[in-house]
């Protein structure tokens, strides 16, 4: 079933009689999971109040491309920033614009940027879905019906209109889809298809190497990347297990979880899973050295030093590369510098398909930040994935390896 955990929904409201449903497709999209942040047109504000959106969503409520602030922002007493739009393009994971009225989907059929909703679909990187809602006679307009095709060769998503009774009095088609259906469409939106049956194995999160029964060697990862990515796979279609170190994160939906603590449990783990999978992606941050002799009991503070010896853990994923047949082999090299050339060295040592490097130890990226930028770095070339929100990152490598996966299997059957 496809989900709407952990995704960013931008709302957009325009003037239909329809948006007196909108708190409540607000509300059945935030109980899937989903974060929503709605976006008035003028003629919406006058169907339903921004108000009762802010109360709904719990999210600021955005209006106006130039001067006033979001509501809670001007409730809380805090200022607006400039180029509001664009960051809240970005953020976006998807647009949903609903109702959309006939005056709005011309606008937007035509490539106009005239108010904050307009400007924000052209802005967006991510799916745009629109659902009409309008007297039967607008939508049948020949007009109407000539915006929506180009629309729809543009690749912007239509999520109805159903057919039936109207507000008008009138009967026949559309009538806005029902809430409910519409954070299903939207929840389908992200389900790319892109990995269909294929095996996917993850690794994720910081190992813990005891030294003894209460101490152990561990790191600042927090699993998030890894565990994105195993959403992303998710969604794409492929079999997931995702064998995770110590972290403090939900399963996510769809995904084979093997809890595991050391970096032999994680080796271990890896080599029960991985036969048989296409796709081998090691997010993990998995400790190089590992206390030799784990202690049995506490050790006891006693002597001013204490030398602990340490021990090689075994290399995980130059271990699944060179499996016959391998998967894809996909690593990650965390740097704080250098990260194309220490990537370049990573791919060759241990002979993987891709490396995806990123900058740790600076603030805003890394480890446990929410959002992160990678550096794809395979022998033919480098691919910049720029800084977004960790699950947005997710789905473009997952796309990435997706592609990469679709030419190698084109080039098998030429040779065939
Ligand atoms: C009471 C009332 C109800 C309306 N209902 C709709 C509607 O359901 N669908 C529609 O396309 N336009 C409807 N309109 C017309 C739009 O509000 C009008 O075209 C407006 O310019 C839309 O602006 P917007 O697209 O920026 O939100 C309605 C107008 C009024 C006064």
């Amino acid at each position: 079933m496809a989900t709407l955990v952990n995704k960013r929904i931008l709302l957009g409201i325009t003037g239909g009689i329809a948006a007196y449903k909108s708190p409540d497709l607000v509300r059945r999209l935030r109980e899937g999971g989903a974060e929503v942040r709605c976006v008035l047109t003028r003629a919406a504000a006058e169907f339903i109040t921004p108000l009762t959106l802010h109360a709904v969503s719990d999210q600021p409520v955005y209006q106006n491309l130039f001067g006033e602030q979001p509501t809670s922002e001007v409730v809380s007493g805090g200022e607006a920033k400039a180029m509001e739009h664009i960051e809240l393009a970005r953020w976006a994971d998807a647009v949903v614009v609903a109702p959309a009225s006939a005056d709005f989907i011309a606008r937007l059929a035509q490539g106009r940027a005239d108010d904050l909703l307009t400007t924000l679909c052209l802005a967006a990187d991510a799916p745009v879905a629109i659902a009409p809602a309008m007297n039967q006679q607008m939508w049948q307009n020949p007009a109407t019906q000539s915006n929506v095709e180009t629309l729809r060769r543009n690749g912007l998503h239509l999520f109805g209109p159903g057919d039936g009774s109207q507000a008008c009095g009138e009967v026949g088609p559309g009538r806005m889809l029902e809430p409910v259906d519409i954070a299903r469409l939207t929840a389908g939106l992200f389900e790319s298809g892109e990995l269909e049956g294929l095996g996917v194995v993850i690794t994720a999160g910081p190992t813990w190497e005891a030294i003894d029964p209460v101490r152990g060697i561990t790191n600042k990862s927090s699993g998030k990347m890894g565990y994105a990515i195993a959403a992303a796979a998710a969604e794409a279609g492929a079999r997931v297990t995702l064998i995770s170190g110590p972290t403090a994160l939900a399963d996510p939906d769809r995904v084979k979880v093997v809890r595991v603590a050391s970096a032999q449990e994680m080796y271990d783990a890896v080599h029960t899973q991985v036969h048989g999978a296409q796709v081998f992606i090691a997010a993990a941050a998995v400790a190089d050295y590992r206390p030799v002799a784990p202690a049995t009991t506490k050790i006891k503070k006693k002597s001013e030093h204490l030398t602990l010896e340490l021990v090689r853990t075994p290399d995980i994923l130059a271990s699944v590369a060179a499996l016959t047949p391998a998967p894809f082999a996909v690593g990650f090299a965390a740097e704080t510098e250098n990260v194309e050339a220490n990537a370049r060295t990573k791919l060759a040592a241990k002979k993987v398909d891709l490396i995806a490097g990123n900058l740790v130890g600076v603030p805003d990226r890394g480890f446990e930040a929410e959002d992160n930028g990678l550096l794809l770095v395979e022998a033919t070339g480098v691919t910049e994935l720029p800084i977004q929100p960790k699950t947005k990152l997710a789905r473009a490598l997952i796309h990435h390896v997706a592609q990469r996966l679709a030419a190698r299997r084109g080039q098998t059957r030429e040779r065939a």
